[in-house]
């Protein structure tokens, strides 16, 4: 079973990741968390290029290539191991993120980026994906209050200094997504307090897991 996680900037996947790994657990499933980009040796590399803010000369085909790059290794070391090995996989983004963030957002043909997904995930998708919605003001706001609150490491804020219309844009873009492929998504308001999206998320993780893999 493979459940990806998706969102705007602060919309709260990585605290959401973190809070249902143990009630799986504690369910008997075996899981792993992982994340794009960053998962592997190779892939951390990857992701402090792609998302130090001092790259201002980056094109957006080496952005698009290196995302595509992080996952390919991602898939061989990570992905592809555990799912031979039955475990419940729950990345925090997975390939909807580059369909919306170097599709619908900076712009590049989504029949191109079809193509690099056929080569690199051979058809492989997410079961489920939950969409943690939330308006792009309240995401950016929460996003630089953790950027803030790290000091003395390099900031990851390639993405957050991007204008709000280019969030709108992926906000957008997911809304999208969903409603083209609404047995795979599933919209969760991520306005509210994270026990709160927490509850949401068991739900319908829980409903999937019974009728994906019949171990209840
Ligand atoms: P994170 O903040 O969720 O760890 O993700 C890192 C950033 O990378 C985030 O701003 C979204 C961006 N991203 C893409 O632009 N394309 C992709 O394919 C992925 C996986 C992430």
């Amino acid at each position: 079973m493979f459940i990806s996680f998706e969102g705007i900037e602060g919309s709260g996947k990585t605290t959401q990741i973190k809070l249902l790994i143990p009630v799986l657990q504690a369910k008997g499933y075996e899981c792993i968390a992982t994340r794009e980009p960053g998962a592997t040796r190779i892939g951390e590399k990857i992701r402090s290029i792609l998302l130090d803010s001092s790259h201002t000369t980056m094109l957006p085909l080496t952005e698009l290539l290196l995302y595509e790059a992080d996952r390919a290794q991602h898939m061989h070391e990570v992905i592809k191991p555990a799912l031979a090995a039955n475990k419940v996989v729950v990345s925090d983004r997975f390939f909807d993120a580059t369909t919306v963030y170097q599709g619908y957002a900076r712009g590049f043909d989504l029949q191109l980026i079809q193509q690099i997904h056929n080569i690199v995930l051979g058809g492989l998708k997410p079961d489920l994906t939950l969409i943690l919605d939330l308006p792009v003001h309240v995401g950016l706001e929460r996003a630089w209050q953790r950027i803030n609150s790290r000091s003395g490491e390099l900031p990851e804020d390639r993405f957050e200094k991007e204008a709000t219309a280019f969030h709108e844009k992926v906000r957008q873009g997911y809304l999208t997504l969903a409603g083209g492929e609404p047995k795979r998504f599933r919209v969760i308001d991520a306005s509210t307090d994270p026990q709160t999206v927490h509850r949401d998320v068991v739900d319908i993780v829980q409903l999937c897991l019974v009728t994906t893999t019949n171990i209840y």
